[in-house]
């Protein structure tokens, strides 16, 4: 059965071909595959067929329908590619596959607690900030919905990780909170409803703060969660976070700042100031498997209260004690046994250092504004912001509704260039998020290209 560890050397020399192909590849293939799915065999093998016929079948059947979404062109979402230091480091993690739930047994965990503090050094934030990798943002948005939820809870004397929901009151204020928050909202217990609107600046996606001083002076309830953005998702719009922690300060209610990618705009000193304030929020959200380039899945989730972290999240049992000082990170988060993935991150940090990983960002910026300034030239397109940071919002400009995204999909059909949908103050909108390290100037003026003739067409 498993006799194949004896030719791992082989076998991974094959992967290693296919995957050095893969990465030449990436530039010039198709960005997505948007054909229905290819019929899949039916049932599992009884007997195996050993692992050059699986990987056979992995390049016959999967291989070929595949995106590029590492790759420089697709700018859907907010999505990442891969560094070559990552990429390896990956792999490596899957060769070692260290348990990184409990502390004591490895370096593990202690190179998670370094990754940690080189974040927050990289991106300015004071050493009172401790902080988990999670699976990503959403995971983050929960684990900072979890801690305000307990911090809640103690306003009106619930131990909730104890107790439970029942008899609290728990309102959550945001403006343009991101889906995953309300669907962690959903998860944790406190319900979507628990939302109250936050009004929005005039053409911005940001938040009212006189809006919310209003609403939390207002509200009845004990306990208060504000969740603020630093980076929205299609206006990369900033919430004015220095004045929102003070009202938080004021009220007390639970800061949380969702900055997936927005954090990483600090790196830049003209676009620094955006996110001031952010040392004083209770819990951070953020990513590293989009504008830090590492593979899925890495989130990053930062709070001032490790107690009440801690608390919202132990594991206690006789078999999961540990004498070791570095923490064991299963009472810190969702999981409790964990993939190493902090040593890509680690692994990309040593090799390109705070300068490499700038210079993503800055390229990106970059990008986005070509993008937007030849959008703006262009009589056949309408920029519908400014671009800001790595996002583009805009449309054809005679084209409303359902005809905006019938040009989109068009548009992704070509296998060129990958775009999603947004909205943008109420009108259908094409998104372009720039955050791959591959990608360049050259590829913008393809993708500018694509567009003149398709809308021409
Ligand atoms: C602002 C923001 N928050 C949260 C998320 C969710 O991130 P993930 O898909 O990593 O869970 C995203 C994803 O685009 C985002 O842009």
């Amino acid at each position: 059965m498993l006799n194949d560890f004896s030719e791992f050397t082989v076998l991974a020399h094959k992967v290693c071909q296919w995957a050095a192909a893969f990465n030449q590849r990436l530039p010039d293939m198709s960005v997505a595959d948007m054909t229905d799915p290819v019929p899949l065999p039916r049932s599992v093998p009884e007997s195996g067929r050993g692992f050059n016929e699986a990987f056979n079948t992995f390049k016959e059947l999967i291989a070929p329908h595949l995106s590029g979404s590492a790759g420089p062109r697709y700018w859907g979402f907010v999505t990442g590619g891969t560094t070559t230091a990552a990429q390896l480091a990956d792999w490596l993690v899957s060769t070692i596959d260290q348990n990184v739930g409990s502390s004591g047994d490895s370096i593990a965990s202690a190179i998670e607690q370094q990754t940690m503090e080189w974040l927050l050094e990289m991106v300015d934030l004071p050493n009172t900030f401790t902080g988990i990798l999670t699976t990503g943002a959403t995971a983050s948005n929960m684990l900072g919905l979890t801690c305000g939820r307990q911090f809640a809870g103690y306003q009106q004397g619930i131990d909730i990780a104890e107790e439970g929901l029942s008899g609290s009151d728990i309102e959550v204020f945001s403006a343009t909170p991101h889906a995953s928050t309300l669907k962690c909202m959903a998860m944790v217990g406190l319900g979507r409803k628990a939302w109250r609107p936050v009004a929005c600046l005039k053409d911005s996606e940001a938040m009212d703060v006189s809006d919310l001083e209003r609403q939390l002076a207002a509200s009845s309830s004990p306990g208060k969660i504000v969740v603020a953005s630093a980076g929205t998702v299609t206006g990369n719009d900033f919430d004015n976070l220095a004045l929102i922690a003070d009202l938080c300060q004021q009220h007390k209610a639970w800061l949380h700042v969702d900055a997936a990618f927005g954090l990483f705009a600090r790196l830049l000193s003209e676009k620094k100031a955006w996110s001031h304030g952010l040392e004083n929020a209770d819990s951070i959200t953020s990513d590293a498997h989009k504008w830090l380039n590492v593979p899925y899945d890495c989130g990053i989730f930062f709070t001032r209260h490790s107690q009440v972290l801690r608390e919202s999240c132990a594991a206690d049992a006789a078999y999961l004690k540990t004498e070791s000082k570095i923490p064991s990170f299963m009472n810190l988060g969702i999981e409790n046994s964990r993939r190493f993935r902090a040593l890509p991150l680690w692994m990309s940090l040593e090799a390109y250092g705070i300068d490499g990983i700038r210079d993503i960002v800055r390229a990106n910026c970059g990008q986005a504004e070509q993008f937007a300034n030849w959008l703006q030239s262009s009589e056949d397109f309408t920029l519908l912001k400014p671009a800001r940071m790595n996002v583009v919002v805009f449309k054809p400009t005679k084209l409303e509704g359902s005809d905006v995204t019938r040009f989109l999909k068009q548009l992704n059909q070509t296998g060129e260039v990958y775009l999603t949908p947004g909205e943008w103050l109420g009108q259908a909108a094409i998104r372009a998020a720039f955050s791959n390290w591959q990608t360049r100037a050259e590829d913008v003026d393809r993708v500018c290209q694509l567009l003149q003739n398709l809308v021409r067409s």
